[in-house]
This record gives structure tokens, sequence and C-alpha cells, in this order.
């Protein structure tokens, strides 16, 4: 039964004993859990297998700041390449003064550095934008996130190394798996620009070369042997199994980034000719598990700063009332840049409550849009995150 209809003729004690026995739950974790996969030792939700399209239960995404990799949503265009870390050669081309080949022997020897940072798709959230009018591709919810340890060494320690030319502006990252679109095969490739490549801060590089995901060898489906990283930026810039570096005057003409990364409103061939190549995440906000606490209800969830350097989280806020009123929500976790936060809030339910809605507002004092413009191929989701309740 929906909590609307329950809402019409429930007596308030009831449900809240209803609550406290676990039975008023998020109707679309019930949903889930009907149709929940199991991929190897990870509790994910498994869009497809082949190329493996995962995102975890929302319960579980929230249970710690750091994701556990089993708890790791994994997008992948191309079935995952399982290599060997002996054999495998990264090279640096393109606009630099001296060529590089380095082993994994050899990126290891370099000063390596630690980062804490989130991933997310710039998909998170798709199928909300599929109920508007449907977008192709795959229906991510709201699990296309997770926030890591990454080791590693920075980008620009490698730029630097390999001397850069007068002409460079952007650096191309290009991935060892093969994808398979329009009749072609190719592989996954990235691009950003130089400027952020070589934004070293004391808070975070403009972008790194990991090849340990919280303490461990990234796994295969995560990018094994070596990946890129760049923080704030959609994770379709964060390319795995990245065997090669380009350095050009120019942003990649790979795929993912001249076609397929872009907002364009119906997709012409013009439009997406025209529009630029989707950088920085979005700011965004979640509702991740509801639970009864005495006469009240807690809700957690995570917060998404927008992929602008120095902008954090000021505030998160959940209303009972659509909107009404709103309940400022304690983070619970650390604040670190271009990294989430987790948030918990206490809220008593109204008798005309339907829903709970969770919207996040930025340190320069940006909040999210109530309902973001509607674009092809369903990017960028981050209207106010709404849960039906259920009994
Ligand atoms: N890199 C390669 N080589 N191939 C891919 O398909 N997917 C990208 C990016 N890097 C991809 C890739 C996208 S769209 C995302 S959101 C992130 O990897 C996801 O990283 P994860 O699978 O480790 O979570």
């Amino acid at each position: 039964m929906l909590y609307q209809e329950f809402n019409a003729r429930r007596d308030r004690r009831k449900f809240m004993q209803q609550v406290a026995t676990g039975a008023v739950g998020l109707v679309s974790m019930a949903a889930w859990n009907r149709t929940l996969w199991a991929a190897d030792d990870s509790r994910l939700f498994v869009h497809s297998k082949a190329p493996m399209n995962a995102e975890p239960l929302l319960p579980d995404l929230v249970k710690s700041w750091v994701t556990p990799v089993e708890s790791f949503f994994i997008r992948s265009h191309g079935n995952t390449p399982i290599l060997g870390g002996s054999s495998f050669r990264l090279t640096v081309e393109g606009l630099v003064d001296q060529p590089l080949t380095l082993s994994l022997a050899e990126l290891n020897q370099l000063s390596q550095i630690e980062l804490s940072a989130t991933l997310t798709c710039a998909g998170n959230r798709r199928s909300e934008h599929s109920r508007i009018k449907t977008v192709k591709g795959v229906q991510w919810r709201e699990g296309a996130i997770g926030n890591a340890q990454w080791r590693g060494v920075r980008l620009s320690d490698i730029l630097k190394r390999a001397g850069l030319r007068d002409a460079a502006k952007h650096v191309w990252f290009e991935g060892l798996d093969a994808v398979e679109d329009g009749g072609k095969t190719f592989a996954f490739g990235g691009s950003i620009p130089l400027e952020k490549a070589l934004l070293d801060r004391d808070t975070a590089p403009g972008a790194m070369l990991a090849t340990m995901m919280n303490d461990k060898p990234l796994t295969a489906d995560h990018g094994f042997p070596l990946r890129s990283i760049v923080p704030g930026y959609i994770g379709a810039r964060s390319v795995k199994w990245l065997s090669k570096i380009v350095v050009s005057d120019r942003p990649s003409p790979n795929h993912f980034v001249a076609d397929v990364y872009k907002l364009v409103d119906e997709g012409s061939l013009l439009e997406v000719a025209e529009n630029a190549p989707i950088y920085r995440m979005p700011l965004n906000s979640a509702i991740c598990t509801v639970a009864a606490k005495s006469e009240r209800i807690e809700v957690t969830g995570y917060a998404l700063p927008p992929g602008v350097p120095g902008v954090s989280i000021r505030k998160v806020e959940v209303s009972a009332d659509d909107g009404q009123s709103w309940t400022e929500a304690k983070l619970t976790s650390p604040a670190a840049e271009f990294c989430w936060q987790l948030w918990s809030a206490d809220i008593s339910l109204k008798s005309t409550t339907r829903e709970l809605i969770v919207r996040a507002t930025d340190s320069r004092g940006e909040t999210q849009p109530q309902m973001p413009r509607w674009n092809a191929k369903g990017y960028l989701f981050n209207g106010w995150h709404r849960v039906s309740l259920k009994v």
C-alpha cells in the first residue's frame, strides 16, 4: 500500500508503531530489493553485466564516508579488460619535449599522493529525467556515486617530467577497453584542460593517476592497473585502464568527449557539434535511509558540492510538507574539497506528509533547483530529491 493511500485513513499512533517495526520505508527501496543481483561479493544492483554497470543500494551507500569497493558503483561502456601489471606501460606523447613510456614499477617509484575524492557519473539519477520524458541509456538511480581514497601520482608531475610545449592546452586520456558503438570498436577516452591538470592546491591536485583505491590495488572493474582521477569533474573524465596520455592544443576527438558527455536538448548532430563537453559535477543530494526514532523519523543521505574549486556544502535541508518548511540536517562526515558529505535529520511527520524532500545549498549560496532542465542524454539531474513513504 502506498503511503498516500495509507495516509488518508491512518491513525498517527498506529503509523508510528509501523515505523518502529520497519513496516514503513521508502517505496523505491522495496522495489529494488526484489530485483537485487549480487556481483561477486558486492551488493550491487546490476543494470547490465557486459558491459558491467551497477550501483549500490542506498542504505549500503551511506554507511561510511569512504565507500567500500563492494558498494562502489561501476560504470563501463565496454567489457572489463583483464590486464597484467608487469606488461603494462603508460605512454605520454603529443606536445611534449620528451615522450615517456612508464611501467607500473616506474610509476610506483615516483612521489606518491593520497586523495579523498568523490566520483559521480554524469548520468546519476537519469531515471528521474526519464520520468519526465524517456532518455536512452543506463537508468541510473541515486547510486552512481561513491567516495574513495585514491593513491598514486600527480598528473602534473608526469607532465613536467615530459616537458610541456608552449602550444599545449589539453590533456587526453585513453583506456585499454574496446567499446562497441555505431558499428565501430574503439577505446574510451577523456580529456581535461591543461589548466585543470596543473591546478595543484593544498586541498587537492588538479588530477592524479591512481593505482590504489581504498588501500588496495584497483580492481579490474575500477580500472586496474591505472586510471586518472579528476577531482570535481564528472566520472567520465576519470579514465580507467589508462594507457595513453596525449598532450594537445585541442580537446580529445574521442567519441566520449566530442559527442557523448554533452548537454543537449534534442541531440541533433549540429547541437552536439556546437556544445562543449561537460566537465564539472553538479551540486546534488539524495535521501538514502528513513528509520523510526521514537516519535520522529531519522533520515540520512549524501550531499555533493559542485566541482568548483573551494566550494563546499553550506547546508542540507529536508522537508516533510512539499517544500513549505525545511528542517536543517546535521552534516555527519568530514568536509573535504570535491568530496560528498553525509548528513542526517530528525523529522516529525505531518498528517499530510506523503513524501520527504531534500535539497542542498553550497557555500556560494546556490541551492539545487527544484527541477533541472530536461536534456536528451539525461545528464546532471540534480533536482530536489523526493522519496514517497510506503507502508
Ligand atoms: N574509463 C574507461 N576506460 N571506460 C569507461 O567506460 N567510464 C567512465 C569512467 N572511466 C569509463 C572510464 C565513466 S562514465 C564513469 S562514471 C567512471 O569511469 C566510473 O568509474 P567506476 O566504474 O570506477 O565507478
